[in-house]
């Protein structure tokens, strides 16, 4: 399957779903203190989805092959998981990170949008490692426009996480998406400048780089979607959905909550 171009009409459609992504992240913010639990939180996003936003969270059941469906309505990965972290009943405590990703369908359409949340005060270490991946994500996204080549963003996050000292974890990348959760292209967070794909106008894809403080190795636990740090490093990550424009790329996950692009 080749990448699909989107239409007008189809992008203005992705722009409504993902801004509800955004929005769903501004609503649970400030939620996340110490003594909530992640199922708590997925059931309030899972009721803000489907309640007031009139859309579906595709993770719920979502059952790629080799999955067991996955069994909650968002992602809630503390600490030093990585990524597809299960809620459940794990009590947040003051200094943990954790990352919240959310997928609604509005209409057909994914939007796709995680973001990384203290829980009371962190770390300087874990502020740290929060804010280069905030900072890997966007060097990522402003290496998009029409001509320009995925490896070019893998290259631009890669480059930048190891020169802090740290690691890109491989085995996951950002990814295409549209009426499909998951569909090609697959956006590496590593790579080489002039490489792979030539981005066109229309492509839409997710940028997401998971950024350990220690090693890149991972590994999966037994629930079969949770992803930890070999080493047990602290991990963080970051999500928006965006859409090659003439004039170089249009972040699509954006609500009033949304932070900022960092200077450089
Ligand atoms: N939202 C994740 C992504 O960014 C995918 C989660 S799949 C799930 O691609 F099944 F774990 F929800
Ligand atoms: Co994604
Ligand atoms: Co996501």
């Amino acid at each position: 399957m080749p990448v699909s171009i989107k239409t007008p009409e189809e992008i203005e459609k992705m722009r409504v779903a993902c801004r509800l992504a955004a929005e769903q992240l501004d609503y649970i913010a400030p939620f996340v203190q110490p003594g909530i639990t992640t199922d708590e939180l997925n059931k309030l996003c899972h009721d803000y989805t489907v309640n007031v936003q009139g859309a579906v969270p595709a993770p719920l059941h979502y059952s790629p092959q080799g999955h067991t469906p996955y069994p909650k309505s968002i992602c809630t990965s503390i600490n030093h998981q990585v990524c597809h972290g299960v809620p459940g009943d794990k009590v947040l405590k003051n200094g943990d990170i954790l990352n919240i990703d959310v997928t609604p369908i509005k209409d057909g359409w994914h939007g796709d949008a995680s973001r990384m949340f203290y829980v009371g005060t962190p770390s300087i270490q874990a502020k740290r490692l929060c804010e280069i991946t905030y900072h890997a994500m966007w060097l990522g996204i402003r290496s998009v426009r029409p001509g320009a080549y995925l490896g070019d963003i893998g290259y631009a996050i890669q480059r930048y996480v190891e020169s802090q000292g740290y690691s890109v974890v491989r085995e996951f990348c950002g990814h295409g998406i549209g009426r499909k959760f998951h569909e090609e292209p697959q956006v590496l967070h590593y790579g080489k400048p002039r490489s792979g794909l030539k981005l066109e106008v229309g492509m839409v894809f997710t940028i997401e780089p998971m950024v350990n403080a220690g090693k890149a190795a991972i590994r999966q636990l037994g629930d079969g979607w949770t992803v930890v740090t070999k080493d047990h490093s602290l991990s963080a990550q970051w999500e928006h959905t965006v859409v090659v424009t003439e004039d170089g790329v249009e972040v699509l996950t954006v609500s009033a909550g949304t932070p900022g692009e960092p200077e450089f």
